[in-house]
């Protein structure tokens, strides 16, 4: 049965949670994806400025056939020895730091910080936890209590005791943070950040930030995981890794969203120190995780990345993005900032000084009429988010900005 728009949105309404948002005030009922773009029931096609999961593009030919010729041969869990997960292991772990070396893997980013957090629990017996301000790290009851974008949030009841939060702007909230875990008797767990926080608005950290901070949180007996779940990949174009732009090292990565392509992989990788400290008796398993087809899959998203060199793609592409951006900022008072590196970008609005949110809503809500889809972020939701799938081309940059200069218009 085919379902018009409105009668999907309905049913959509009865049958589905109703905190389930829709995107855009005249939602698109997509059919088919492929690379950058994506195609309605009408067969209109859209420019996806927006999906970061499609990271090496929607429906990647050879992404869909390492899943088909997998699901052929085989599925099944890593009970059972398989070269293909030490293949992708091995793969992963040479573009990470020599002390990333053990990985992990699950079926989600969520998934992935959850268990960064039993691991970082496992080696420091200790939980009091440092975050951000404004981030947000996944859907699970823990994940939520560290994530102030929820927990601050509309339905959210705050942070729990044990999780402290800290501004990027200042790091010596860090050292009050640990002074305060300690003069309540406690000891420190560590500290977790987007190596570029993206809900919190696609913000580019200080240059020293992460570094100051992982010292003092390393000084304290914490570890630190870069929650790389948005800006891994190559997304950022100077770097393979967000953390790599700061030169700093973190004890604990955890990845999700680019590394299925679409398919539900994540995964978390860290030191055999680490590793070591979790591996205390109690089994890891996941029934799902880093099976045979997610392997497939996953071995076959990082090698189009590396093969397609779309680390490089991004960064000339998002430089020539940028650029367009800045030449925008000078003409249009509203835009506040533009910032970002690579395919990671933010475009910050304002008007009469207060974040512009209805602005940045009629905007992009515009920009999908013209067929353009991009969303909003950061704590006013003030913040236009470009995150496109990497094949997204000069072309398309152009044309983001020729539709996006009419939009502010
Ligand atoms: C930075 C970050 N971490 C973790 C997650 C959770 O990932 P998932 O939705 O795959 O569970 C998200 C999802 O938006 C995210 O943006």
């Amino acid at each position: 049965m085919t379902r018009t728009k409105e009668e999907t949105l309905a049913v959509r309404g009865r049958l589905l949670g109703r905190n389930l948002c829709v995107a855009y005030r005249n939602p698109v009922k997509i059919v088919r994806g492929e690379m950058q773009y994506l195609y309605d029931d009408e067969g209109r096609r859209y420019l996806d400025a927006y999906n970061n999961v499609a990271h090496v593009g929607h429906c990647h030919p050879r992404v869909v056939a390492a899943g088909i010729e997998q699901m052929r041969t085989l599925n099944t869990n890593t009970r059972y020895l398989h070269d293909l997960i030490l293949r992708y292991a091995e793969q992963l772990t040479t573009t990470l730091p020599e002390a990333l070396s053990v990985c992990y893997f699950v079926n989600s980013g969520s998934e992935a910080n959850e268990l960064a957090l039993r691991l970082a629990r496992a080696h420091t017996k200790a939980r009091d936890l440092i975050v951000l301000e404004h981030a947000y790290h996944g859907n699970t009851t823990t994940l939520i209590d560290i994530s102030p974008y929820k927990h601050d949030g509309p339905g959210g009841s705050g942070a729990p005791s044990w999780v402290h939060k800290v501004s990027w702007k200042d790091a010596q909230q860090v050292v009050e943070a640990i002074a305060r875990v300690r003069a309540e008797g406690r000891d420190l767990c560590g500290f977790i950040a987007e190596s570029m926080p993206s809900v919190a608005g696609q913000i580019v950290l200080p240059k020293d930030y992460l570094k100051q901070t992982y010292e003092t949180v390393r000084a304290a007996g914490g570890v630190c995981i870069a929650d790389e779940v948005q800006t891994g990949y190559g997304r950022i174009g100077t770097h393979f890794w967000a953390f790599e732009h700061y030169n700093v090292v973190p004890d604990i990565v955890a990845l999700g969203k680019p590394i299925g392509n679409g398919h539900p992989i994540g995964a978390v990788i860290t030191t055999p120190e680490i590793a070591d400290s979790f591996n205390n008796g109690m089994e890891f398993f996941s029934t799902f995780g880093g099976n045979t087809v997610s392997c497939a899959i996953g071995l076959a998203v990082l090698q189009v990345v590396q093969e397609e060199q779309l680390q490089q793609h991004a960064l000339a592409v998002g430089n020539h993005l940028l650029e367009g951006l800045k030449e925008l900022q000078r003409h249009h008072e509203i835009i506040r900032e533009v910032r970002g590196s690579g395919l990671f970008v933010g475009v910050e609005l304002i008007k009469d000084g207060k974040p512009a949110t209805i602005e940045a809503d009629t905007i992009v809500n515009q920009m999908r009429d013209e067929g353009i889809l991009l969303g909003t972020d950061g704590p006013d939701h003030n913040v236009l988010k470009i995150r496109p799938p990497m094949p997204f081309s000069h072309a398309d940059a152009d044309l983001l900005l020729a539709v996006l200069v009419r939009a502010i218009q």
